[in-house]
This record gives structure tokens, sequence and C-alpha cells, in this order.
């Protein structure tokens, strides 16, 4: 009996390590072969206006745009989004400025153009069209956040720089910088910010949505971290917005994402770091409900009166993965732990990972151990390679087991839908990580909403991670990602374990985001969009990611 017991578990141990070994060379041969399909079905189409606008950029900007009969820059540039959608939109021109100077002259045209379409729209009755779209990383997900069918795209991938002061506090950063750009030259000099955590990345969008690093436990968000801005206003004109200068526009452009202005530069404050300790535990997918608790357990640290467990601000994460994998027809957890230090004693773990139940959970395998911050962030770059059809969607919940669970339920609930949709190359996600209060606390003021809301309890980041294969599935995976963030929301608000916060880099497309940021900070977000571009070029002109809604009026 007990030797039948013995060889039974023998046996799911050694298939176990089997499937795993898939999983790993499934992944590894998503990343080698992430080619990007032949897209000469997707001829890029513009209007007539738009041909003299692209022809006025070109006379102004001769070396700094792009068209499409530059086929090899213009490809490499449309190529370079994150999500496979993101590349099929085809922008009439591109204008991938050099200097600021370039940008602003660029802006300037924009505005005047958008002007004499007012003058005639107004005089027809019509409304006037998106002109422009503006793109860092280029790693939202949401198809035309960064792009434009037909119009202008503002690719700002040249403002790259990285200069840290001569006393290390901060350190300049272009827009159109990856992370990866900014740790190995912080990595080398012991220094580092308050930034992403995959190294693809890019720097604008996910500063200017809020920003969750492995630092936020210390520091805040990342936008809590950003001294100054270097922004082209509408007026194309070049401002600087920090504490002293333009301090409303400063506190607006940390969640406010592109409403305000094109971000050119950033400063952000810096600190010493040696290397950190990070990786992944694998696990199969009977330990789910495990991994359910020790996620809880963990972050009710952050609630409990016991000192010898405090919450130890060098830890970050837990990030909790649970993954359905359709071509494997398997699932699988993974779990991201982050201590920003090396372990103490010289142990193998931190204590404060060392005494949570992660510790003793039977895993397949771990990979944790001490690193730089590069190699942390590439480890999680790796998991997410470009070149997919991708979607997100995001809900707010309260640190409760019990929502915690109706979460990895609607995961479940999917997995049977997509099963017998057979998505091809389908992997859905569920993914879980915690918001504390005292994060959001830290740092400059931001107006998410969430610094003076009164929340003390520790709060859940719900988000799905979609990618697939073919565009015939789109629809599909779109309407499932929806539906399994509002059975999730149904449920919160049922226990009243929901919170209106919706993190704006992680929203789908339907999401309103700005909205979850209360009545008065979106009041004010509007006032000051209203006065650094009063005519609303950021709100009509310029298209993708989420606006402010009706604006107050003129009187
Ligand atoms: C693999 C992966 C890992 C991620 N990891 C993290 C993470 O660790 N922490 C986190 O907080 N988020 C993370 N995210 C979410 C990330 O913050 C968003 O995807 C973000 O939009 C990326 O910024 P980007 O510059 O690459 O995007 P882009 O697609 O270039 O831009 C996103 C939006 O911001 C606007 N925008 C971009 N730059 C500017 C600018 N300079 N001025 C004005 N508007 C601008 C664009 O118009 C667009 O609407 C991750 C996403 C992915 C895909
Ligand atoms: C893409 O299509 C073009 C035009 O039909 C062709 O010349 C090119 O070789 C194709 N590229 C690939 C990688 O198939
Ligand atoms: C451009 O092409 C798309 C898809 O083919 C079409 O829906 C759109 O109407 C076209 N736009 C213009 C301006 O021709
Ligand atoms: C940014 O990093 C990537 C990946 O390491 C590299 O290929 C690229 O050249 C870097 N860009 C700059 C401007 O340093």
């Amino acid at each position: 009996m007990t030797f039948q017991l013995l060889s039974i578990s023998a046996t799911a141990t050694l298939l176990l390590i089997i499937a795993s070994n898939y999983i790993l060379h499934y992944v590894r041969s998503v990343l080698r072969g992430a080619k990007r399909p032949n897209r000469t079905d997707l001829a890029s189409n513009s209007t007539e206006s738009t041909v003299l606008l692209g022809n006025s950029l070109a006379s102004a900007l001769p070396d700094s745009i792009i068209f499409p009969h530059d086929a090899a820059a213009f490809e490499q540039s449309v190529n370079s989004y994150w999500a496979q959608q993101e590349c099929e939109v085809i922008p009439a021109c591109i204008v991938r400025p050099r200097d600021v100077q370039q940008l602003c002259t660029a802006v300037h045209i924009l505005k005047s153009e958008y002007d004499e379409r007012g003058k005639k729209d107004s005089r027809e009755k019509e409304k006037v069209e998106g002109m422009f779209a503006i793109r860092s990383g280029g790693h939202s997900p949401v198809s035309g956040a960064a792009s434009i069918r037909g119009g202008v795209l503002i690719d700002l991938s040249l403002f790259h720089e990285v200069t840290p002061s001569e006393d290390g506090s901060s350190v300049v950063i272009g827009a159109g910088a990856k992370w990866v750009n900014v740790s190995k030259i912080l990595d080398e000099k012991g220094l580092a910010v308050t930034g992403g955590r995959s190294s693809a990345v890019g720097v604008g969008g996910l500063t200017l949505g809020g920003g969750l690093s492995f630092f936020s436990p210390r520091f805040g968000l990342v936008c809590s971290n950003i001294i100054s801005y270097e922004v082209v206003l509408a007026s194309g004109c070049v401002a600087t917005a920090s504490a002293t200068t333009n301090s409303d526009l400063w506190q607006a452009l940390k969640g406010g994402s592109n409403n305000f202005g094109i971000v050119t530069r950033i400063t952000a404050r810096s600190f010493r770091c040696a290397k950190i300790w990070s990786g992944f535990l694998y696990l199969p997918a009977f330990q789910a409900t495990k991994v359910l608790a020790a996620f809880h357990e963990f972050v009710n640290r952050a609630n409990s009166g016991d000192h010898s467990i405090r919450y130890d601000s060098q830890a970050a994460g837990p990030i909790a993965c649970f993954t359905y994998l359709q071509q494997l027809g398997i699932e699988a957890v993974a779990v991201n732990l982050v201590y920003t230090n090396t372990p103490e004693d010289g142990k193998k773990w931190p204590v404060c990972w060392r005494t949570s139940s992660f510790r003793s959970l039977w895993r397949l395998w771990s990979t944790c151990k001490v690193r730089t911050l590069t190699s942390a962030t590439d480890e999680l770059n790796a998991l997410n390679p470009p070149g997919r059809r991708q979607a997100f969607g995001t809900t707010t919940i309260k640190n409760d087991p019990a929502t915690l669970a109706a979460a990895h339920c609607a995961y479940r609930d999917a997995i049977a839908s997509i099963r017998r949709k057979n998505i091809k190359g389908m992997s859905w996600t569920l993914v879980l990580q915690p918001l504390l209060p005292e994060w959001f606390r830290k740092g400059d003021p931001n107006p998410l909403g969430l610094q003076n809301d009164g929340t003390d309890e520790p709060l859940v980041i719900v988000s799905f991670t979609v990618n697939w294969a073919e565009r015939q599935d789109d629809e599909f995976v779109a309407a499932t990602t929806r539906q399994a963030v509002e059975q999730i929301e149904a449920t919160a608000t049922a226990k009243n374990t929901g919170h209106r916060y919706r993190y704006l880099n992680y929203c789908g497309e339907w999401q309103k985001p700005l909205e979850g940021y209360g009545e008065e900070n979106l009041r004010f977000l509007r006032e000051v969009a209203r006065k650094y571009d009063p005519g609303g070029l950021f709100q009509k002109g310029c298209v993708g990611g989420f606006k402010l809604g009706s604006m107050p009026s003129e009187a």
C-alpha cells in the first residue's frame, strides 16, 4: 500500500518534471520564434489632409520624418511595439524627433492644423478627428493607445539619454528609454531608481500611468519619485514641471498619462542599491490554493499587530501568476519574490521570505538568487516576449481570502470556455500583487486618489495578462477577459471588498481608470488640462490612452 502510494507520487513527480520541462521549452521557443508575420496586406491609407500635413512636417523636419516608402526604417519603427495588434495599426507617417526643438516644431505644426480643422469643422458641424499618437516604449497592450491608423505617429525612441547626477541623488532619463537602458547604467554605479520591473518596457508610459516598482514598498509609486518633467505643451513650447515650477502640471503628470503634453525627459530620484535577491518559484497547479493562502498571509503582515513579523519594506511582491497554456493543455503557478538587498547573514533566503509560507511550498523549481537589478528585470521580461496578440484587464480588491478565491475562480471558469474554443497559442494568466496604503503615501503627492481616501487595509491589484496567436480570436479573447474582470468585480461589490482604483497601465480599453481616481482628482486633472491645453489638442487631436472626458466649460 505504502509502496503503491510512493510509486504513484513518484510517477506524478516525474510527470510534473516532464511537464515543467515542456513549459521551459515552450517559453524558450516562443522567445526565439517571436517573428513578425508579413504585414503587406495592411498598407497604410490616409486622407488628403493627412498627406498635406505629412508634407508640411517633412519640409520643416526633413531628417526626422519617415514615410512608408522608406520601407526599412518605417517597418522597424512600426514593428517595435510589444503587442502584435499595435504593429498592425499603420500610420501615414512617423515623426522621430532628434531633440526637443524638433518636437516643438512638430507640435506647432500639428496644433496649427488642429486649429484649422477645428474652424472648418465648426462651420461644417463635424467633429475633429484624431491626428496623432505618442509612443515611448510601445508596451501598452491596448490597441491604438500609442498608434494611429493613417495619422502621424510621434516616435520618442531617440529620447533615450540616461544621465546620473554627480552626487548620485538623481538621474535624467529620456522618455523614450527602456528600463534596461536605465538599470544597466545605474547597476554599474551601485545606484537605482524607483522604476519598472521588466527590462524592455518604456519609461514614458509606465511613469505617466503611475508605475509599480520593486522599490515601491520603500519609496512609493514610480510617479511619486519624479522630481521634474520636461514637457512640450500644446502651444509647441517646452515647459518644466516640478514642485516649484508649474507644480499643478507636475502633480497632474503623476498618473494623468498623455492628457497634458508630450514628456521628453524626467528627473528621477536615485539611491544606493547593490545587488538584489529575486526570482520565481514555479509550482504545479494543484498548489494554487496554498499559494493563495500564502499570498494572503504575507500581505496581511501589513495589518498585523505582531511586530516580530512586520512587513519588511525591502520585500517586493509576491507577484502570484496563475497560467493556463492552451497549447500544452496545462496550468502552472509562478510566484515572483524580491528582496531589494542581499539576504541577511549570507543566508540563501532573506528572513522576510524565509518566514513566509512560500518557503515550504512544494515546488518544481526556484530561480531565486542574488543578482543585479538588470538580471531581475530581464527574467520578468523573458516571460512576456513581443510579437504576440495581447490583452490586459484589471481590478482592485481588498486582501480578503474569499475575494482572492473568487478571482482565482473567475480565472478557472474562463479556462473551460477557452478550451472549448481552442484558441491558438493562448496563454491565459491571472496576476495578483499587493498595493499597500503605506506605499502610496510615500514620495510626492499624486492624483491617483489612494493617498487620502482613508484606506488602511492592504489592497490587491488583480490583473489578467492574455496572449494568443491569431487575429480571428481577438473578439473572443477581449470578451472573455472583460467577463472575468466583471465577474470578480461583482463578487467584490457584493462582499464590499472592492476598491474604485484601477491601475491605468493594466486597464483594458473598455475601462475608465481616470474615473477611479475619484471625482475631486478627476476635476483637478481636467482643470490642469484646460489651463495648459485650452484648445484640447491632447483630448481630441491626440488619440489613444485614457482621456479626461467632459471638460469644465470655458465660463
Ligand atoms: C511585459 C510588461 C511588463 C510590465 N511591467 C510593469 C511594471 O513592472 N510596473 C508597471 O507599473 N507597469 C508595468 N507594465 C505596464 C506598463 O506600465 C505599460 O505597458 C506602459 O504603458 C508602458 O509604457 P511604454 O512607454 O512602453 O508604452 P507606450 O505604449 O509607448 O505608451 C503608453 C501610453 O502612454 C502614452 N505616452 C507614452 N509616452 C508618453 C510621453 N512621453 N508623453 C506623453 N504620453 C506618453 C502613450 O500615448 C500611450 O497612451 C508592464 C507591461 C508589460 C507589457
Ligand atoms: C513579405 O511580403 C513581401 C511582398 O509580397 C515579400 O517580398 C517578402 O519576401 C515577404 N517577407 C516574408 C518574410 O515572407
Ligand atoms: C483605412 O483603411 C481601413 C481598413 O482597411 C478602413 O477601415 C478605413 O476607413 C480607411 N481609412 C481611410 C481614410 O481611407
Ligand atoms: C537599450 O538597451 C537595449 C537592450 O540592451 C540595447 O539593444 C539598446 O541599444 C539600448 N539603447 C541605448 C540607447 O542604449
